[in-house]
């Protein structure tokens, strides 16, 4: 018997398709009202549909379950740590780095900020198009304490346009090292939270491939990243190992978890860091010790420039520290 493809369950467009077609409707209108009778009061309806995430008629567009589920999951994260957040100058700042459509942006602004009245939404992203249809939408919207700046990630600590502090940072899927670029930026406006789900980590990758781990390239562990797709998978799991230890170094609590199951989407690792204040010096101390094993030293200054600052420690201690907790 011929099987049909696999899909995936409990997706979250389904059930609003579902409910979209109840055996009560009579037609479209009947559709779109149960649609919107599963949004949140107030939600933004023209919003959804400039989104595609309903289609014109008020439907789930098939083509963005998948973005839906994610930026669902994530918003509810997000809203739990803005609840527990006491923003820095009265409002709550939030800046998402390579925005694109700026998804989260609005929908966070639409379900957090837009009934607040009070709170700004910044959105960096290098490609001018989509800054430009952003800040269109925000207007005929009428969400007027949403940003869109066109800049490289790397250069928003620096940018005039930002406030001196923001409180919750997030990196949804943005490009290979525009998420470091966010954690830097995150340290330099004291961020309170920074909510990250990586994307592609190409840099490190190519760096064990040039250094091939020179200290492990004799151990059974060279076996980890000998073909190539294993020394990508390698790469990418390094990034974000270093990502936590470097905010565990710099006062931030992390947690990893997954976004959504692994069918929607294979870039799914959440990372949410907390700021504590308490710097973790073990955290450092293995950082540049995995950078050491894996032959990475020179991604200590440009990567992780607060640790680079601070003097090394000696051989002995890195191997010998226990970390309790
Ligand atoms: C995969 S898309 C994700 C977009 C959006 N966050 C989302 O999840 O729908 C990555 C976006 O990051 C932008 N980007 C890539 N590198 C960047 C950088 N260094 N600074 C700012 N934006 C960047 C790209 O132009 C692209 O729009």
């Amino acid at each position: 018997m011929k099987r049909s493809p696999a899909r995936p369950r409990h997706d979250a467009s389904d059930f609003i398709a579902a409910r979209a077609r109840p055996e009560s409707a009579s037609g479209p209108k009947d559709a779109e009202a149960a649609v919107l009778a599963e949004l949140r009061p107030g939600q933004s309806v023209e919003l959804l549909k400039a989104l595609h995430i309903l289609t014109r008629d008020g439907r789930l567009n098939q083509d963005s379950r998948r973005k839906l589920k994610q930026v669902d999951h994530l918003v509810q994260f997000i809203e739990k740590i803005v609840a527990e957040t006491t923003p820095h100058a009265g409002e709550l700042t939030l800046a998402d780095h390579g925005a694109g459509k700026s998804y989260l942006g609005f929908i966070l602004y639409d379900l957090l900020l837009k009934g607040q009245g009070s709170g700004m939404v910044y959105g960096i992203e290098t490609r001018a198009e989509l800054v430009e249809r952003s800040r269109a939408l925000a207007e005929r919207l009428g969400f007027e304490r949403m940003r869109f700046l066109n800049i490289a990630a790397a250069d928003a600590a620096q940018d005039a346009d930002l406030p001196a502090r923001i409180d919750v940072v997030t990196a949804l899927h943005a490009c290979d090292t525009a998420t470091d670029d966010a954690i830097a930026f995150g340290l330099a406006k004291h961020a309170q939270a920074l909510v990250l789900v990586p994307c592609c980590q190409a840099e490190l990758a190519a760096s064990l491939r040039q250094h091939k781990a020179l200290q492990l390239s004799r151990t059974p562990l060279a076996e980890l990243w000998r073909h190539p797709l294993h020394t990508r998978e390698m790469g990418s799991q390094l990034t974000n190992v270093l990502r936590c230890l470097y905010l565990e170094s710099q006062g931030y609590s992390v947690t990893v978890t997954e976004l959504v199951g692994w069918e929607h989407s294979l870039k799914n690792e959440l990372i949410i860091a907390r700021h504590t204040g308490h710097k973790k010096r073990s955290a450092g101390e293995r950082l540049r010790a995995l950078l050491g094993q894996f032959g990475l030293q020179t991604l200590l200054p440009l990567r992780y420039p607060a640790l680079a600052a601070s003097a090394a420690p000696a051989p002995e201690s890195i191997v010998q520290e226990v970390d309790p907790s």
